[in-house]
């Protein structure tokens, strides 16, 4: 069967496309025959080895997938072969089959085409961890969302409108904001043609602002925390911008604000049946329409260095997806 390959750490046109052997089920697992594996942003620093997982080689780039059970392995009693299922691995997802602990599958409604279902994890995930969880985040609170556009932003918007937050999105291009507007943004601020502190200080008028949500950093971190209400939060979701900020710890004292740092993959370890129920939620809203999972393309699996490059060149709006 055909597989994605990393066999060292590189540029996406050092990936290869190989023959490999079928997997089978270990005990535990259940193999799937997958119909579409999702890419992240992420997937764009783990085959350069600069994210925090450096898995050994070789191995597949893409965390999550949606498709058909093949087979289980022992002691699988809740899936059987011919099950539609959804799940996330960390990586390993570009390949015609995967074996997967079945505990990290959830079992697709009819309603839920492949393609939408195989990049729901991570993002939506993420951001209702986020926003659910670490930001605790009320209706009627207003909710900042940087790059509000791509694939974390764009559940970050839909989620908040959801959970009954007036929603700001800030993005790079006016057309970008008007699909976040499109799925639901009350305001839009684009912060390449706008300096993002007048901005939020305009939409957040003398109460400020009540949450951030912030895949990007770079030079968008420390407006948006000069923007924060008094008892404000701040999610620390990613640095697509590549940058670290660094910030003045004065703006804390004196806005008596949160710095949340948001790492859900370590949340999903440690809590998986939350995890479960989290996902159940999404996994419906999603079948129900009240959740887009917008795809923006899908790729055939041997395309995939074009797949990242489209990612790294800031272009994607919802997520990117490859067919094997
Ligand atoms: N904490 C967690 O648990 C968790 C989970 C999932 C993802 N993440 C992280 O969240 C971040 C975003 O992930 P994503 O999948 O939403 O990415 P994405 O779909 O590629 O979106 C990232 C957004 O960042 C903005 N951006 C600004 N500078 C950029 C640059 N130099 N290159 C690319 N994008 C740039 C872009 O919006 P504009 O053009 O509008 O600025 C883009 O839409 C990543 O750092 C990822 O590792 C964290």
């Amino acid at each position: 069967m055909k597989a994605i390959l990393c066999t060292h750490f590189g540029t996406a046109d050092d990936l290869e496309l190989a023959d490999i052997a079928q997997p089978q089920a270990g005990p535990g697992e259940a193999v799937v025959r997958v119909a579409a594996a999702a890419l992240n942003f992420f997937d764009t620093l783990i085959i350069a080895g600069k994210y925090q997982h450096k898995p050994p080689f070789p191995f597949s780039p893409a965390a999550e997938l949606a498709g058909t059970i093949e087979s289980v392995g022992a002691g699988v009693t809740e899936l059987v072969p011919g099950d539609r299922v959804m799940g996330y691995m960390g990586w390993g997802a570009a390949r015609e089959a995967v074996a997967v602990p079945a505990q990290q599958l959830v079992k697709l409604p009819d309603t839920l085409d492949f393609e939408r279902a195989s990049g729901l994890t991570v993002t939506y995930g993420t951001t209702l961890y986020a926003l659910r969880e670490r930001a605790q985040l009320k209706p009627g609170e207003t909710l900042v969302v940087l790059g509000a556009s791509g694939g974390t932003g764009l559940a970050a918007v839909e989620l908040g409108k959801l959970m009954g937050a007036r929603v700001i999105a800030c993005a790079s291009s006016d057309e970008k904001l008007a699909f976040a507007h499109a799925h639901g943004a009350d305001e839009a601020v684009n912060y390449a043609a706008e300096d993002l502190r007048d901005a939020l200080r305009r939409l957040g008028g003398e109460h400020g602002i009540d949450v951030v949500y912030d895949p990007v950093g770079g030079p968008y971190a420390e407006p948006a925390v000069r923007s924060l209400a008094w008892l404000g939060r701040y999610l620390v979701v990613g640095f697509a911008a590549g940058d670290i900020p660094k910030l003045p710890l004065n703006l804390i004292l004196l806005r008596g604000c949160d710095i949340r740092g948001v790492f859900w993959g370590s949340w999903t370890k440690r809590e998986p049946l939350a995890q479960l129920t989290l996902m159940t939620d999404i996994t419906r809203w999603c079948a129900d329409g009240k959740l887009s999972a917008h795809v923006h393309a899908v790729y055939p699996l041997g395309e995939i260095a074009a797949a990242l490059q489209a990612i790294a060149d800031r272009k994607v709006m919802g997520k990117i997806i490859l067919r094997p």
